[in-house]
């Protein structure tokens, strides 16, 4: 089918996000949140990175403006009725996620694709929230959705081959690259993610180099463009410390957390955000 209305769920975030690259991409974009004041801040952070994306010349004003039109805010779901194609970004819960999908498959028409952009919940748990579960599939971005380039695309148990398809085209519309991915914990991107971050700490607690070589080691011999302890002290700690004990109960021992990772977590020095994680960020 021809996606031409795209409903984004949710607009935290991921769902602002989600919401500026599918306006951006040229489809009518249908914004539900259940709370008013969320939409509102949705809707000023998007005027203001599309206005951000004319002056750093990625846009043309009239594109801007034309993308901004394009969008629209509700909070009744009945609204989302009109959309070809589906994304959910409510919070990562799975009561949540399982009441939204048992609403959308009563609202919208049986054609309609239904995507989550869920980190680590069971796709397949949500779709059988649903009487259809062929129609459901992961869609899994990247914060800040605009600047990243992938979306990781998830086969859940039953997702059907025209819902990859569908998905893919949409994903490849909104200016990105994908990757397909059977349901996994994790998918790729986290999986990977966490296991060099664990191995770092595991380095730094046997005494192998200090924080700063062994980012340092990463950024200019491995050509990543940040070191392991820049990125988890972005991340937050405590973040990376759940999505390590998720890997470990399911996917067993390698994933076990490094138990300097723990103790970090343990002190409260759970990154930037709190202005100390393996670095001292100062006063904040
Ligand atoms: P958030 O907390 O920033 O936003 C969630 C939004 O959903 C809020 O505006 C809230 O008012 C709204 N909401 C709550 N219940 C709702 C309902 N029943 N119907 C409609 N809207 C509802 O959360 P965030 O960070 O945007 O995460 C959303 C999803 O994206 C989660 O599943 C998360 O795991 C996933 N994700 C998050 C990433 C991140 O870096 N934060 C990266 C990739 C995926």
């Amino acid at each position: 089918m021809t996606v031409e209305t795209v409903a984004v769920i949710g607009s935290g975030l991921m769902g602002r996000g989600i919401a500026y690259v599918a306006a951006v991409g040229g489809f009518r974009t249908i914004v539900h949140d259940v709370a008013a004041p969320a939409l509102d801040r949705a809707f000023a952070q998007i005027r203001k990175d599309l206005d951000e994306g004319v002056s750093r010349g990625k846009l043309e004003a009239s594109e801007a403006t034309a993308a901004f039109a394009r969008l629209s805010a509700h909070t009744e779901l009945g609204a989302v009725a009109e959309a070809d194609f589906v994304i959910e970004a409510v919070p990562e819960d799975i009561a949540v996620k399982v009441r939204t999908f048992a609403s959308l498959d009563s609202t919208c028409p049986p054609e309609v694709v239904l995507a989550t952009n869920t980190s680590a919940l069971s796709i397949t748990e949500i779709a059988a929230a649903t009487g259809n579960p062929e129609r459901v599939v992961g869609m899994h971005f990247f914060n800040p959705v605009p600047k990243m380039k992938l979306v990781e695309i998830v086969r859940a148990l039953d997702t059907s081959e025209d819902a990859i398809e569908v998905t893919t085209s949409v994903a490849q519309r909104m200016g990105k690259e994908t990757v397909l991915v059977r349901e996994s914990p994790g998918f790729i991107t986290s999986r990977i993610n966490a296991m060099i971050g664990n191995e770092a700490f595991l380095m730094l607690q046997e005494g192998v180099a200090t924080a700063e070589d062994i980012d340092k080691a990463l950024k200019l011999g491995l050509n990543h463009p940040m070191g392991p302890f820049e990125m988890v002290d972005l991340v937050g700690l405590d973040t990376r410390l759940a999505v390590l004990e998720f890997l470990h109960k399911s996917l067993g021992e390698k994933y076990r957390p490094a138990p300097l990772l723990v103790q970090h977590v343990k002190a409260g020095r759970l990154g930037k955000k709190v202005g100390r994680g393996v670095y001292d960020y100062g006063d904040r």
